[in-house]
């Protein structure tokens, strides 16, 4: 299918005098969008490293699914090892794997089904401090709320005192550890003052996931949680976690469990806003399915538009908006030669918005996914939760969330935006809304139900069992 070559792929180097690390660091999606232009296969050296950048789902699929092997994480996840330290995200190899079997059950489908009542438990208890005609941005509240939710249902603790200040520091690791030129060229150990802010950042946070773990060794309670899975888990020798291991699993979820689902309902909450017809179709679902009354796991499956709405905006805002790998043998894609150390990066961003898969693909149209769409397009033409044996573990668990949060909020409020605010996307490690989302709460009157008999369709991204 892809013609045979056997140099490294052409691309915007040379000719356009490299692509230098303020492009990478100011504008990636605008740089990854551009590269695009050259081809499905396209060559980028970053100073001295040489990386292919693959834009086409077959090979995205020939290198996270056949050959997951051959590759590690990118460079930059690799750089943040300091905060991640050997946790699922970052580790590699036969450690990586049994830390995955480990952490696995706390995501099956029966476990997430009971992290379902706390989600929404925990939704409506922001709602009560919540006013019609109040000015708040929801990037915020959606921040509190999902690092709130992902303790209590994987920890079995509530930091609601310091949800505020580890948001913060979570927020502040992610930006910095997304700073390419800083990650890759500074070392962390290096007593510069940023690396110092960092530093003190992951100490605090340090401190309150110790106090979480001595709390619960001393009481030696099994909660049925994950973090009970992992304290009583046990190898074959008989050894057990140590603190420092569960506090690399912890940190790992804490910053990959929160910021993406926020960053997600972020982004709804604006796509709404400024798609009244969208958000018409929405209201008009939740009334009637539910009628006012707080959403439960068993109604997802009757709320196929809530569905398709969370579907399309992980599509046009996808919170991981590109994946990076380095290889450590040697491939070939589409005939071009991959030597061990060179770096591959794929694009959600700019895969999701292609017109080959997509008709008119900044459009917010959440009814493109009826009927059997997803069957029709390339199984990695969408792809926000990655894939092969590195997909993210949280993915039921966050398209869970993020639908009945949207549910539950969305029966309440109308959230019209703030004239003037500027909502722009900050591609750090997730993609996220640079200066939040202002917004102003208008209570909505839920409309009495129709006693239509609504067709039940099971949702486009059915909850699946791990
Ligand atoms: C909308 C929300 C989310 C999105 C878009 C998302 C996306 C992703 C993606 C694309 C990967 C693969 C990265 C790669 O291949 O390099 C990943 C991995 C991961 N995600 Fe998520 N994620 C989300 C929510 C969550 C949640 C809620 C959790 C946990 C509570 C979570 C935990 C993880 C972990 C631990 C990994 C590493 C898995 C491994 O390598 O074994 N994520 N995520």
């Amino acid at each position: 299918m892809w013609p045979r070559r056997d140099k490294f792929p052409p691309g915007p180097y040379g000719g356009l005098k490299g692509w230098s690390f303020r492009a990478l660091n100011q504008s990636p999606l605008e740089m990854f969008s551009e590269l695009a232009r050259y081809g499905d296969v396209v060559g980028i050296r970053v100073v001295n490293f040489r990386n292919i950048f693959v834009n086409h789902p077959d090979l995205i699929e020939e290198i996270l699914i056949d050959h997951p092997r051959r590759y590690v994480k990118g460079r930059v996840l690799r750089a943040n090892r300091h905060v991640f330290g050997e946790g699922l995200l970052t580790s590699e190899g036969d450690f990586w794997l049994r830390q995955r079997r480990l952490v696995q059950p706390a995501f099956h489908r029966a476990q997430i089904a009971a992290y379902a009542e706390t989600m929404v438990r925990y939704a409506q208890r922001m709602l009560e401090g919540w006013r019609s005609g109040e000015e708040r941005d929801v990037h915020q509240e959606m921040m509190q709320l999902t690092l709130e939710i992902v303790v209590k249902t994987l920890f079995g603790a509530d930091v609601t005192r310091d949800a505020q200040d580890v948001g913060k520091s979570l927020a502040l690791l992610l930006e910095l550890g997304a700073n390419f030129r800083r990650t890759l060229f500074i070392p962390h150990w290096m007593p510069t003052p940023t690396n110092l802010r960092i530093k003190r950042e992951i100490a605090f946070i340090e401190s309150i996931l110790y106090r979480i773990i001595s709390e619960r060794r001393a009481s030696w309670s099994d909660t049925g949680d994950l973090l009970s899975m992992l304290l009583h888990v046990q190898d074959e020798d008989g050894s057990r976690m140590t603190d420092k291991q569960l506090r690399d699993e912890a940190i790992t979820l804490f910053l990959a469990g929160h910021e993406t689902t926020a960053s997600s309902l972020s982004w709804t909450w604006w796509l709404l806003a400024r798609n009244p017809t969208v958000e018409a179709k929405l209201h008009a679902e939740l009334d009637e399915i539910l009628g006012g009354r707080a959403p439960a796991l068993e109604d997802l499956a009757r709320l196929p538009y809530t569905g398709n709405v969370v579907t399309e905006s992980l599509r046009l805002y996808p919170p991981a908006w590109g994946l990076a790998r380095v290889a450590v043998e040697n491939h070939e894609i589409a005939g071009y030669p991959v030597k061990k150390g060179m770096g591959v990066a794929m694009a959600q961003w700019v895969v999701h918005r292609d017109t080959r898969w997509f008709d008119a693909p900044e459009e917010f149209r959440p009814e493109r996914w009826e009927g059997d769409f997803l069957k029709r397009i390339p199984r990695f033409a969408y792809f926000p939760f990655g894939g092969g044996p590195r997909q993210c573990i949280g993915n039921s668990f966050a398209l869970m969330e993020t639908t009945l949060i949207l549910a539950t909020v969305a029966q309440k409020y109308r959230l019209r935006l703030v004239p003037d605010h500027p909502v722009v996307p900050l591609a750090s490690i997730t993609l996220r809304p640079r200066y939040g989302v202002r917004v102003v709460l208008e209570l909505r009157q839920v409309s009495a139900p129709k006693n239509l008999s609504p067709a039940i369709r099971p949702p486009t991204q059915a909850l699946t069992a791990d």
